[in-house]
């Protein structure tokens, strides 16, 4: 069987299935029952420094968007960090640490951007024997007006000069947390490794606004009357963050450096995803918000399953694999062509593949009276729409031609030779080299 155990940056833990920190790790009741439940690890709901706890809305915190089936694709919260006391805090820890030894607690620490602060978290933050210390400079809301969350980890000079504190005093694992609104990631996990960083971990939440209520004319979740932008997560938000955790893989100044995939991971197959990128663990919230902890038991096994299924004896060898078919897209071959073929004995008739082809300005599906849908390669340009918005799945596929077949909307024989953009006789700057 597969062996699902993790060592990231040096810190074990039986799977890699990490607690983002978030309210399900907020507490001693709750990640005692986490680790009954399978995690591996958690990262402890962040934490603040000495004095009065933060203050939360009293009002929903939450806003959602959902499926057609009122599933939810994703969450919105105006939350803060922990409003616990840190003493109360850092005795939990410390407990649940000592009855864990085998499971990996991370404490997440965000104050202000004064040497001082940092300086006196760490020593108390050592004391409960956490396994690491994960930098908060992702929330996009509250605490960033403050100075702290997303408002450091948008400046690329401010991450490197905290991290480089907490190298100086804290002798463990430091892992830095990024947020997704910026525009370039690279930039920020460039500067964590400049300052010393161990790892990354990423995303944080999405700047964002799910809703408005149309009678209140107020954003949702609306408090009293009013609302504000919140941190966005959940499924919806995979794609970007698989986006930007294979930006960090792939990138020469920050490639290597280990990375502990978030965003929507609700599946066994979001984890793998994550780890073909170049993450080395993963870190769910929404998920286990949405469904409970017992979610990571289908987590666990389908991985497992999967991995004997593919003969991968361990997680580090599903880690990255995916990488090297990340590529820009002037390097995709333009003598790779595809037509969609429609499975007769499939389709339900429901027309979707036509409208959105024909509207999307292709009209490359043909509908008879009695509703018998049919490509038409000669207009078909294999833009994968229809296969998109078919309501049964694999009812449409896209079929490759093979070299030395006619594409009949160009009447261009496939070579079957690979030919990018920037060979390509369109391409000036393709010219240009030639000459
Ligand atoms: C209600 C809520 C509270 C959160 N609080 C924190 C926090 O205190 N510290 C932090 O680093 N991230 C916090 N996050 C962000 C999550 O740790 C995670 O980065 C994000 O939700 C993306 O993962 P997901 O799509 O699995 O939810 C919070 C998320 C939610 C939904
Ligand atoms: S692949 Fe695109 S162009 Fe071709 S039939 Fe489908 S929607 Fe139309
Ligand atoms: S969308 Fe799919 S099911 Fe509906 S008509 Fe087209 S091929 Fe058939």
């Amino acid at each position: 069987m597969a062996d699902l155990s993790s060592d990231f940056v040096g810190i074990k833990s039986p799977n890699p299935f990490w607690l983002a920190s978030a309210p399900p790790t907020d507490k001693e009741y709750n990640v005692r029952r986490a680790f009954e439940a399978g995690w591996g690890g958690v990262v402890w709901k962040t934490l603040g420094s000495e004095g009065p706890p933060v203050v939360n809305v009293n009002g929903p915190r939450y806003g959602a968007i959902y499926g057609a089936d009122r599933r939810l694709l994703g969450l919105n919260n105006i939350e803060l960090i922990t409003d616990r006391p840190l003493e109360t805090n850092l005795e939990e820890m410390a407990r649940v640490k000592a009855d864990y030894p085998d499971r990996a607690l991370i404490a997440s620490i965000m104050v202000p951007c004064e040497e001082e602060a940092w300086k006196a978290i760490l020593p108390r933050v050592a004391e409960t024997n956490a396994d690491g210390i994960e930098l908060n400079f992702g929330c996009p809301h509250g605490m960033s007006e403050r100075g702290m969350g997303s408002a450091v980890g948008q400046v690329p000079e401010y991450i490197a000069m905290v991290t480089r504190w907490c190298k100086q005093y804290y002798d463990r694992p430091v892992i830095v947390k990024l947020t997704p609104n910026i525009t370039d990631i690279r930039k920020p996990a460039e500067a964590a490794r400049n300052g010393g960083a161990d790892a990354v971990s990423l995303i944080n939440t999405i700047n964002s606004i799910t809703s408005v209520d149309l009678d209140l004319m107020a954003p949702q979740p609306t408090i009293d009357g009013k609302g504000s932008h919140g941190g966005y997560c959940g499924p919806a938000v995979k794609p970007i963050a698989l986006s930007m955790v294979s930006e960090i893989a792939r990138a020469e100044a920050t490639r290597g450096l280990p990375i502990s995939g978030i965003g929507g991971v609700t599946t066994w197959r979001d984890a793998a995803e994550f780890l073909s990128l170049g993450a080395h663990n993963v870190q769910v919230c929404t998920a286990a918000m949405t469904y409970g902890f017992r979610i990571v038991e289908e987590m666990a096994r389908g991985l497992s399953a999967w991995m004997d299924e593919k003969g991968y004896r361990s997680v580090s060898e599903i880690v990255g694999r995916a990488v090297p078919n990340v590529t820009d897209w002037q390097y995709l071959n333009l003598d790779y062509v595809t037509k969609a073929r429609i499975d007769q004995d499939a389709c339900i008739q429901c027309g979707r593949c036509y409208a959105a082809c024909e509207d999307t300005s292709h009209q490359a599906i043909s509908m008879s009276p009695d509703r018998v849908f049919e490509v038409i390669d000669e207009e078909c340009v294999a833009c994968n729409l229809c296969v998109d918005v078919c309501p049964v799945e694999n009812c449409i596929s896209m079929v490759k031609l093979e070299a030395g077949e006619t594409d009949p909307r160009t009447g261009r024989v496939v070579s079957g030779e690979y030919a990018n953009w920037t060979t390509h006789p369109n391409n000036p700057m393709a010219v240009k080299a030639a000459e």
